[in-house]
């Protein structure tokens, strides 16, 4: 590969050697993350239609029925994990990428002023929190996963319809979507100086690999539970509202 001389390269907005359709990805990752922005915000704004028998929505998990709210419940309920999206390190990447085009790929010339300061100052510096809001909506897990227990009750009795499976399919993302994040990772094996030094730093090493594991697949996780998400509202609010009928499968 040929060197640029410095006095032949392109500076600038978008200025780049890249000979790649390189705007593809942040044009396609802006555009999908749009439409399912959009789509649980007019969900969560609906107050109705997010339960049907022993099935519950995610956007409205853990259930909150206090009548005299002044707002629809699922925006509480939804304020920490939208935050821990929002601090997410793949989601930062990615809405930086698409939104703010700082910078739109790599080594393309970026959209930016002169009184950049990165992370370092209000308001982006809060994307600190983010390890913070991974133990707030760590909590949410074991709700989700009683949802998936009572979507298997059909009147008292035990079944399995494909609500059931749409709901355990979200649940198990979310939880890889939690397991696999940075936070978790450095929770699990950081602040350690030495991982053979004792019996517990070598289990945490071992826990340490696997969430590493896990971790490489974080943005695999982050979208397939955006989806999920999504998706399992989108099923038991048509179930709800009598559009669609849910499948007994057991
Ligand atoms: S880094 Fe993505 S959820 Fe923590």
């Amino acid at each position: 590969m040929v060197a640029v001389p410095d006095e032949l390269r392109r500076t600038g907005f978008a200025a780049t050697e890249r000979r790649d359709a390189w705007w593809v990805a942040p044009l396609l990752q802006g555009t999908v993350l749009a439409v399912l922005i959009t789509y649980a915000n007019w969900a969560a704004l609906q107050n109705a239609n997010y339960r049907w028998g022993g099935y519950l929505s995610p956007l409205y998990s853990p259930l909150i029925t206090i009548s005299w709210l002044p707002l629809p419940p699922s925006l509480l309920i939804l304020l920490p994990p939208v935050l821990f999206r929002a601090t997410c390190y793949y989601y930062r990447k990615a809405y930086y990428r698409s939104y703010f085009l700082d910078p739109p790929a790599c080594a393309v010339g970026e959209l930016r002023g002169n009184r950049y300061r990165g992370e370092t100052a209000f308001p982006l510096v809060l994307q600190n929190l983010h390890r913070y809001l991974f133990y707030i909506t760590f909590l949410y897990l074991p709700f989700l996963w009683s949802d998936v227990v009572h979507a298997t009750s059909f009147g008292g009795s035990f079944g399995v319809g494909i609500g059931t499976l749409v709901i355990l399919a979200n649940t198990t993302a979310l939880t890889l979507y939690s397991f696999s994040c940075h936070s978790a990772r450095h929770l699990i094996g950081g602040s350690l100086d030495c991982f053979s030094c004792s019996a517990g730093a070598r289990a945490r090493h071992a826990a340490w690999k696997g969430a590493s594991v896990l971790n490489a697949r974080h943005m695999l996780f982050a979208w397939v539970s955006f989806f999920t998400v999504c998706s399992a509202d989108l099923y038991v609010r048509l179930v709800a509202s009598g559009v669609i009928h849910d499948i007994r499968l057991l």
